[in-house]
């Protein structure tokens, strides 16, 4: 059921103090992909969710890097396509960008331009939401193609950053919360 898989993909994150700098607690998903049991149990909480909530979804979206490691297996299970959005410079042809911040200076992403048709219904996914700045920057370059965005998808949420409200209308569903 929901809450042992749950429990299971807890079990699955590392955390890492003072990593990858003083003060910061690095949640480590490396174990879950490690584990075939802990790998399926986030697929799956991730594929009941969009089958309930966002039935009518058309693509995964995943961010660069480690959406990248969840997003083609959750498209896979949907049985529809998968989008990379990447860090700047590595998309060849047509691209929008979007910039956003880091905790020191600046960033930005990009994606194909013909990637998502206007009217596609996408749904977002990444590993964790910190501040959001990240999620932001994708749901902008979405917009500028003229797509749906029905929501956004995490394994991890840091609570104290707020990066749920950040990223408001859009929402963002966690399976794991610290
Ligand atoms: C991490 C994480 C998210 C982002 C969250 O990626 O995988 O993508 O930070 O932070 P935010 O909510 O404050 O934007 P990072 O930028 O470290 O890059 P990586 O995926 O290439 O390791
Ligand atoms: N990305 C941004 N903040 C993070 C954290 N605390 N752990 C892992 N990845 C992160």
């Amino acid at each position: 059921n929901m809450e042992s898989k749950l429990q299971l993909l807890r079990k699955h994150v590392r955390t890492f103090p003072d990593f990858p700098k003083p003060g910061i607690q690095f949640r480590d998903i490396c174990p879950i992909l490690k584990s075939p049991p802990a790998l399926t149990a986030a697929i799956d909480l991730f594929e009941e969710q969009v089958r309930t909530i966002h039935p009518q979804v058309d693509l995964i979206v995943g961010l660069d890097a480690r959406g990248f490691l969840f997003g083609p297996l959750l498209a896979q299970r949907l049985e529809i396509g998968f989008v990379p959005v990447r860090k700047r410079g590595k998309l060849p042809g047509t691209t929008v960008t979007a910039a956003y911040d880091l905790e020191y200076g600046k960033a930005e992403l990009e994606i194909q331009e013909d990637a998502v048709s206007p009217a596609q219904k996408v749904v977002l996914i990444d590993d964790l939401l910190a501040t959001g700045g990240t999620l932001c920057a994708a749901c902008e370059l979405l917009l500028r193609l003229k797509a749906q965005v029905l929501g956004c998808l995490v394994l991890i949420e840091l609570k104290d950053l707020r990066g749920a409200e950040r990223l408001k209308p859009h929402t963002v569903f966690s399976l794991l919360q610290y």
